[in-house]
C-alpha cells in the first residue's frame, strides 16, 4: 500500500438492501494532494455512495478507505466524527445553508465544533474565506437575499474554512444554470491552487468534466478505464 495520497480507496464494495443492490463493485481510486478530480458516470453508478465512504459518512463493506494515512474502518465512529470535522469539508448540490443564519454564520459554523477558536477568531476567518470567494460585503445577508451561485459560494466558504485536506462536492452544479456552474467550478480550482486543497466533485455536467484535472469514470460500481 502506498501512502502518498490524501485519499486512498482500496478494493471497495459496498451494497445496499441485504446486498440486493450492488452499488460500488471493487473500486480503486488513490488521490493525490491538491487533486482536482472529477467524479462521472451514468445515475446510479456509484458517485453519491463513494464520496460517502469517502467522507466517513459509511463504511464499506470490504476494502478499505485510508484519509491523510488514516483507515477510517479501523476508527471508531466517534473517532471518524472528528476526522470527518477536521480533514473534510462537504458541498451539496442543495447548498444546505441554515436559512435564519447570515452568510458569515453560515461559514463561522464548522468551526464552533472544533477546539481553539474564539468568536473573534472564527468570524475573522469566517469574513477571510467571504472575501476570498468574492462575497465581500454580503457578510450579513441571509441564504434567501443571495442568488445561487452566491449561496454555492457561501457554501464553498463553509466547507474551507476549517482548511480541510479534502473538499467532497456532490453535483455541486447541478442546481445552477450553465454560466453560473462554470463560474463555481473555476471559484473551486482557484481555492484549490491557493489553499492546496483536494477537491472531489461528482457531476454529470459536461463543464465540470472539461475543467477537472483528473476525470474518474463510475460505471455499475467500476472505475471504468
Ligand atoms: N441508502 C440506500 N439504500 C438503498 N440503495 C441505495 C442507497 N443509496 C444508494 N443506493 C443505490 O446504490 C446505487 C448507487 O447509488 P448512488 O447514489 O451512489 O449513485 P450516483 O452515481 O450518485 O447516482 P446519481 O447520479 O443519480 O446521483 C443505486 O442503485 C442506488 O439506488
Ligand atoms: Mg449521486
Amino acid at each position: 500500500m502506498t501512502d502518498d495520497g490524501v485519499v486512498q480507496v482500496n478494493g471497495v464494495e459496498k451494497s445496499y438492501s441485504e446486498g440486493q443492490v450492488r452499488a460500488l463493485r471493487g473500486v480503486d481510486l488513490n488521490v493525490p494532494q491538491g487533486a482536482f478530480l472529477a467524479l462521472a458516470g451514468p445515475s446510479g453508478s456509484g458517485k453519491s455512495t463513494l464520496l460517502n465512504l469517502i467522507g466517513g459518512l459509511d463504511v464499506p463493506d470490504s476494502g478499505s478507505v485510508v484519509v491523510e494515512g488514516r483507515q477510517l474502518d479501523n476508527l471508531s465512529e466517534k473517532e471518524r466524527t472528528l476526522l470527518r470535522r477536521e480533514k473534510i469539508g462537504f458541498i451539496f448540490q442543495q447548498f444546505n445553508l441554515v436559512p435564519v443564519l447570515t452568510a458569515r454564520e453560515n461559514v463561522e459554523l464548522p468551526l464552533e465544533i472544533l477546539p481553539g477558536y474564539t468568536r473573534h477568531s472564527r468570524r475573522e476567518a469566517a469574513d477571510k474565506m467571504l472575501r476570498l470567494v468574492g462575497l465581500e460585503g454580503m457578510e450579513d445577508r441571509p441564504p434567501n437575499k443571495l442568488s445561487g451561485g452566491q449561496q454555492q459560494r457561501v457554501a464553498i466558504a463553509r466547507a474551507l474554512v476549517k482548511r480541510p485536506a479534502i473538499v467532497l462536492a456532490d453535483e455541486p452544479t447541478a442546481n445552477l444554470d450553465g454560466e453560473t456552474g462554470m463560474a463555481v467550478v473555476e471559484l473551486m480550482r482557484r481555492m484549490r491552487n491557493e489553499l492546496g486543497t483536494a477537491f472531489i466533485l461528482s457531476t454529470h455536467d459536461p463543464r465540470v468534466i472539461e475543467r477537472a484535472e483528473t476525470l474518474v469514470r463510475l460505471v455499475d460500481g467500476r472505475i471504468a478505464e
